[in-house]
């Protein structure tokens, strides 16, 4: 087998081992995906400034989030169906970031429910991503488990009241678990690893909905139960009672947008991210990294500010990180990683990041995350 020493490694890997329909759910974005990719590629439009000769002894890339202690800026973001990437995906990678010391962000579409992810990690804390259905009832009653759970954020979607065509979705006729069609029957019988991880667990439905939402035992088709069950009127009225009845840290997912940016630190949030749903929303919008720096410039003094999308990589995270992002979120990243090895691939995928962060820290001059700015980047390359 191939020593797997980047990220890139284990997607490949992971596109072997996952049934085609979950790994294309993941690596897909919305439309012609171009979003998506200048997620990545505006990352590589950045360079770093090289310093030489300056003491590198006792590093540290080790920060905070929300006031809370990380190991690096980096957090593992909520994804849908993580659970099918791999059997137990969900409270795999949180065990994983339990060990790693980074928070693991569960969302509300995720296989593994909150109950299960709290008891399978010992009760450590984590988050929990909202998504706002019609059933106020329900998302009231989903709050309340989150904090029975010891969840400590609670990180609100606000980009995701309708959903963005992802073509391969469609033609794939994604589902959880799987119907059992020829087409799938056919890939599933070359993803005997997947099959029997999933033959060893009860959990392949979506856990936090499933037996919750009354009339609710089969969602089918994912796109069509998002367009029924979602609330298209979700707004900032919304936020304000969500974040009266969770009562704890609540952080802001979505903004691309410096009038946006503004209405999150009216609303009183802890930390809003700039996010354009890793490129699976509105195709043609700006990336993430060249949103964040009006936005820092327009609130980072009021609010706390962290970015998601394109990032691959610890170099991806130190320009996040110099461009004023006091917190990054890896999806793919760690989704790669989970479905090529399950938790080991998580594990792998967190030493890889934080490699690649704390030497090319180093190689720009810094010993301390905490003394990274924007000077680390060369004029020119960066966006303002
Ligand atoms: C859900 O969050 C998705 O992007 O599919």
């Amino acid at each position: 087998m191939t020593v797997i020493t980047n990220i890139e490694d284990l997607r490949v890997l992971a596109k072997k081992r996952v049934p085609r329909m979950f790994y294309d759910y993941a690596d897909s974005g919305s439309w012609t995906e171009s979003t998506y990719r200048a997620n990545e590629s505006d990352f590589q439009k950045i360079k770093l400034r090289q310093r030489v000769a300056v003491n590198m002894e006792n590093r540290s890339t080790a920060t905070t989030m929300i006031g809370q202690p990380v190991a690096m800026p980096v957090a593992i973001a909520p994804t849908g169906l993580t659970g099918m990437q791999h059997a137990d995906g969900e409270i795999l990678a949180a065990r994983s970031a339990k060990k790693f010391g980074i928070p693991f962000t569960l969302s509300t579409m995720s296989i593994c429910s909150i109950e299960d992810v709290a008891k399978e990690t010992g009760g450590h804390p984590f988050w929990f991503q909202l998504y706002v259905m019609k059933d106020r009832g329900f998302i009231e009653r989903l709050i309340d488990r989150a904090k029975a759970a010891n969840c400590s954020a609670l990180m609100l979607t606000l980009d995701l009241q309708i959903i963005g065509q992802r073509h391969k979705d469609l033609k794939n006729g994604l589902s959880a678990p799987p119907k059992p069609t020829l087409a799938n029957l056919i890939n599933l019988a070359t993803k005997l690893r997947w099959c029997l991880g999933m033959a060893g667990t009860r959990r392949r439905g979506f856990g936090n909905i499933m037996g919750h939402v009354s009339g609710v035992d089969d969602m089918g088709n994912l796109a069509e139960w998002t367009a029924k069950q979602f609330d298209p009127a979700l707004n900032w009225g919304d936020v304000e009672w969500i974040k009266k009845r969770w009562g704890g840290k609540l952080i802001l997912k979505g903004i691309q947008d410096v009038e946006d940016a503004r209405l999150a630190v009216d609303s009183g949030a802890d930390a809003l991210i700039v996010s354009n749903h890793g490129g699976r929303q509105l195709d043609g919008a700006e990336s993430s990294i060249r949103a964040l720096p009006q936005i820092v410039a327009a609130v980072g003094k009021e609010i706390e500010i962290h970015m998601d999308g394109g990032i691959r990589s610890g170099q991806d995270v130190l320009k996040a990180r110099a461009l004023g992002a006091q917190g990054t979120y890896i999806g793919r990243a760690f989704l790669y990683g989970l479905g090529a090895m399950g938790e080991a691939g998580v594990d792998k995928v967190l030493e890889i990041i934080h490699k690649e962060l704390d030497l090319t820290m180093a190689f720009c001059g810094h010993t301390n995350i905490a003394t990274v700015d924007k000077r680390i980047l060369l004029p020119g390359t960066y966006p303002t």
